[in-house]
């Protein structure tokens, strides 16, 4: 297993180009079982969990191809006759299970397995499962599958969703496309990717509005066509590298930036320190003065500060003066890159869903471990500023969601380099 090595230094400058979001990508890819002509995704991040997805589309039937070193996807579901998502490939990622609504839209039968839990959470369905029932699903429990069958196919239906989960709203507004009828999604996830999501069907012809807000309404169509979609920015990814001139100082320009896409996250920024400001081709960073300042941070669902960057905005808090206080809302075990920055000399005392940083001056480089996507590049991000060495191994979970995390911080001067083990 590959790990990579950071050692702490100078400022950071230069330029970061943002790739096209992780997370939107897995919900568009699946929207080729919804019509029989291509789909054509461009500005697609080269990402491991983008390879899963096209093993589990092509599993189901799906042709998908991949064009300029992977920046395009083609995809084609002409022949998509399979409605079983096997276990060995749904286990790997989560995002799997964004292919049930729309193998029950196009089949009216769906055999997924679930995904079983993974280092952050339990991550339950049933938001999933009540709304298609909703729909006139019958969905059972079987071996580890979910068993959904809609031999009428879906009708519309008023949805009340408990949490406003984001798999859940894209599955639902996929399946809803197709169904007989309206259906209405209450308390709908309101971020980015579902916008997108909602944006590449309406190309295909769907009906759809109010993404974006807590409503969502689905105007069923009889089918769709092909289209061409431009995946939206990566914002986490985007958040991620705002952080590195944040750790190390220095000014750097993210390219292809939009403040909207994270404001709650630039509005923390602003209060620790650290000035964002729009440009021409993104955003540019810097930190304010020496010092940053301690603040608290509570995750929510969009508009609110994004989970995803919880790890990494926790450990640019271990070296701001004064205490911060961070509440995990969305996901119940998300603290694990907590203990690898204590190995670096953070303070920072864990209990149930907060996480207490009391600011030290400096973090030393130390040998530590990547247990998740969003910890691993946030124990990078402390290396880029911690005194001496900083060596991160099981990296394998970065590629998940990073392309090419190394080139792009040396880019800008980081002493990084990732060694083949
Ligand atoms: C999406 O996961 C993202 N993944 C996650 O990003 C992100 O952290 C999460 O949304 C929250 O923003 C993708 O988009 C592929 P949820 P998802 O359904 O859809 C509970 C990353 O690092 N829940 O909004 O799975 C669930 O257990 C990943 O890129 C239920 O209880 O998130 C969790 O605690 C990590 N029942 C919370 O809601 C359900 O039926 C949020 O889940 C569904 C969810």
């Amino acid at each position: 297993m590959d790990s990579i090595n950071v050692t702490g230094g100078g400022a950071l400058n230069g330029e970061i180009p943002i790739a096209g979001a992780k997370n939107a990508c897995l919900a568009l890819m699946p929207a080729t079982l919804l019509s029989a002509e291509p789909l054509t995704l461009t500005n697609a991040p080269r990402l491991s969990d983008i390879k899963t997805m096209t093993d589990l589309l092509q599993s189901l039937g799906a042709e998908v191809s991949s064009l300029d070193e992977g920046r395009v996807l083609v995809l084609s579901s002409h022949n998509a006759d399979n409605p079983l998502a096997h276990y060995d490939i749904v286990r790997k990622m989560r995002a799997s299970n964004l292919v049930l609504g729309p193998l029950l839209a196009r089949h009216g039968k769906a055999i997924v397995s679930l995904p079983g839990g993974c280092a952050i959470g339990a991550r339950p369905m049933d938001i999933h499962v009540t709304a298609f029932e909703a729909m006139g699903a019958v969905i059972e429990l079987k071996d580890g599958y979910l068993h959904a069958d809609a031999p009428n196919g879906l009708k519309g239906a008023v949805i009340d969703f408990h949490f406003a989960s984001v798999g859940a709203t894209e599955n639902v507004m996929m399946a809803a496309t197709l169904a007989k009828g309206t259906t209405i999604i209450n308390n709908a996830a309101r971020e980015p990717e579902i916008v997108d999501l909602a944006d590449c069907l309406r190309r295909m012809g769907a009906q759809i509005t109010g993404d974006g807000t807590s409503s969502i309404t689905i105007e069923g169509v009889e089918s769709l066509h092909g289209a061409t979609h431009p995946v939206v920015t990566d914002r986490i990814e985007l958040g991620t590298y705002m952080l590195a001139p944040a750790f190390a100082g220095g000014e750097v320009e993210l390219i292809g930036g939009r403040i909207d896409l994270l404001q709650a996250f630039v509005d923390k920024l602003d209060q620790i320190g650290v000035d964002v400001t729009e440009t021409k081709r993104g955003l540019k960073v810097k930190r304010r003065g020496d010092t940053l300042k301690a603040v608290d941070i509570v995750t929510e669902p969009f508009p609110g500060f994004p989970t995803d960057l919880q790890a990494q905005m926790m450990a640019l808090l271990c070296t701001a003066e004064g205490t911060s206080v961070l509440e995990e809302k969305i996901f119940e075990n998300r603290f694990m890159h907590a203990p690898e920055l204590t190995r670096m000399g953070a303070s920072i005392e864990v209990q149930g869903g907060h996480a207490t940083v009391t600011g030290v001056k400096k973090l030393k480089g130390a040998p530590v471990m990547a247990t998740d996507l969003r910890a691993s590049v946030s124990l990078i991000l402390a290396g880029l500023a911690a005194e001496g060495e900083t060596k991160i191994s099981r990296v394998y979970h970065l590629d998940r969601g990073y392309e090419h995390v190394v080139a792009k911080l040396r880019g800008v001067g980081a002493q990084i380099e990732r060694i083949k083990e």
